[in-house]
């Protein structure tokens, strides 16, 4: 449920509540202070007029009924009516009988409400024997029986019960209800107030809380979340902070290889620098003294001055690239031809390495791309450099396979060299990365190979990427080392040729 759906729920939810709870009030509080109910008083007061008297009372009435229709004579003896008033009076009762237009008898209890005033008018057919009547705050359910004495006078015989009318009932009640209204507000304001703080507040601080853990720099730390709006933000509040710890340790990474790598060019620089220096000083001292002498010195001269110029050119070409500088001549190309004749080229070099080569996937056919072969060339070259410069052992093997996956064409280059950290596998295409295995070596390079490799893929619109061999399935190639996997978009012709070559 989100928090708009629930904030909704809880404010009309209040709403009906209050509006229910001081409907409720108003009503208890009219009631207790006019004492005029009609909804609910009347239906207490027909209630009351069906059955004014409890079963003892009535049985009492029936008695005393039965004495006035039969020998209504013996009413007036004050044994027998003080007998019975005995008696109601002991079921809380009270008995009035009339004569003519006086009262023979009344219960004293009773005499002081005066009822008198306002009884009934006398009804010979006693249709309505039963119902209620009031005397000042005083309200009464009663039975009566209208009859004639013997000498043919009125005769009127009333039992009185006192009830407690409906205002009065509230008003002795209304303490009650207030406080039980009362307590269901404050109840349900709580109820509301910690539903609403458990799910808005508390994220809400905690992001406040985290947002100024990251303003101090701290960054290792995990906000969980949830699955409203707030919990929405929190996920985004999270993706931001890993963004951020990402990119901080990359940044860090970074700048550690980018001192390594101003370290490592003022080294390499120095050191043929160096020796050029050395031997150019032998020539001017005359040590050089033979022609065979002096044409070896120019010749390391010139090596060194050679290798200067790779490693500048490296860096030049890197930078480049990275700014989009460099001129691309595309052409037409079959892959597979292409990727035979680097190999060819290659042969030689990895003979002489003592590296065994595997070709064994080349079946897919001509595989039309649009590529620039030269710098394709490269990327190839850099791949191959690498898996010479870090295998190890006595059994190394470089392997190309070819392959066809869908509008692309796919070839890797896998090596059974010592693989690269599951970690490094998405960094070794950045630039100045080097693994940590190679960061101490000899053979280390300045880690701008792949990164060069991938700004040429990623210009011809391809994608390069690198995986460890042992994670494939394959048994053709050894269980250790480091696939790279090139793909570049194959030529829309290619692609249908490809579909008929399918059937
Ligand atoms: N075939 C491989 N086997 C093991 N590790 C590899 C392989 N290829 C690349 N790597 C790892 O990837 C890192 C980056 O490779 P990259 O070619 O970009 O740099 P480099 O070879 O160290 O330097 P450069 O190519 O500039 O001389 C390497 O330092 C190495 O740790
Ligand atoms: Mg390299």
């Amino acid at each position: 449920m989100s928090i708009r759906a629930r904030l909704l729920a809880s404010f009309t939810l209040l709403l009906v509540a209050t509006v229910l709870l001081f409907t409720a009030a108003a009503f208890i509080v009219t009631t207790a202070v006019t004492g005029d109910v009609r909804g609910i008083s009347s239906f207490y007061n027909v209630h009351l007029r069906l059955k004014p008297l409890t079963t003892e009372q009535e049985t009492l009435f029936l008695d005393l009924k039965h004495l006035a229709k039969t020998k209504s004579e013996e009413l007036l003896v004050p044994d027998i009516y003080k007998e019975y008033d005995f008696q109601l009076k002991v079921a809380k009762a009270s008995l009035l009988i009339r004569k003519g237009s006086g009262s023979a008898f009344i219960s004293p209890a009773l005499a002081e409400n005066q009822p008198e005033a306002v009884l009934p008018p006398y009804e010979a057919e006693n249709v309505h024997m039963r119902s209620t009547l009031q005397t000042g705050k005083n309200f009464f359910g009663y039975a009566k029986y209208d009859f004639r004495f013997a000498d043919g006078e009125q005769g009127r015989l009333f039992v009185f019960r006192e009830v407690s009318p409906f205002a009065v009932l509230m008003s002795k009640l209304l303490p009650l209800f207030v406080s039980v209204l009362f307590l269901l507000l404050v109840g349900s304001n709580i109820y509301i107030y910690l539903f609403l703080t458990r799910r808005m507040i508390r994220p809400l601080n905690l992001l406040r809380a985290s947002a100024a853990r990251i303003q101090r720099g701290d960054l290792r730390f995990r906000i969980e979340p949830g699955e409203d709006e707030i919990g929405q933000v929190s996920a985004a509040f999270e993706e931001m902070r890993g963004k951020l710890q990402e990119s901080e340790e990359l940044q860090k990474q970074y700048e550690s290889n980018r001192k390594e790598l101003i370290a490592n060019i003022s080294h390499d620089l120095k050191t043929p620098l160096s020796a050029i220096r050395g031997y150019v000083e032998g020539i001017r001292d005359g040590v050089a003294d033979t022609p065979d002498k002096l044409e070896s010195y120019v010749d390391i001269i010139y090596s060194k001055a050679e290798e200067m110029d790779h490693l500048i050119e490296e860096l030049f070409l890197y930078s480049r690239l990275d700014l989009n500088k460099v001129p691309f001549a595309l052409q037409e190309v079959d892959l597979t031809r292409f990727v035979a004749d680097v190999v060819y080229e290659l042969r030689f070099e990895l003979e002489k390495e003592g590296v065994g080569l595997e070709t064994g996937g080349h079946s897919a056919g001509p595989l039309h791309v649009r590529i620039d072969p030269m710098h394709m060339k490269r990327v190839v070259n850099n791949v191959v450099g690498n898996s010479l410069k870090f295998m190890e052992g006595p059994h190394k093997t470089i392997a190309f396979d070819l392959r066809r996956d869908g509008a692309a064409a796919v070839l890797e280059i896998t090596d059974n060299g010592p693989g690269i950290d599951p970690a490094a596998l998405t960094h070794v295409f950045d630039r100045f990365y080097r693994a940590e295995t190679s960061r101490n070596r000899e053979s280390g390079g300045q880690g701008l190979g792949l990164a060069i490799a991938k700004q040429i893929v990623d210009n011809h619109g391809g994608s390069i990427c690198a995986e460890n061999a042992s994670e494939s399935a394959s048994t053709r190639h050894p269980q250790t080392g480091t696939r790279i996997v090139i793909r570049l978009p194959l030529l829309k012709g290619n692609h249908t040729d490809e579909k008929n070559s399918d059937h």
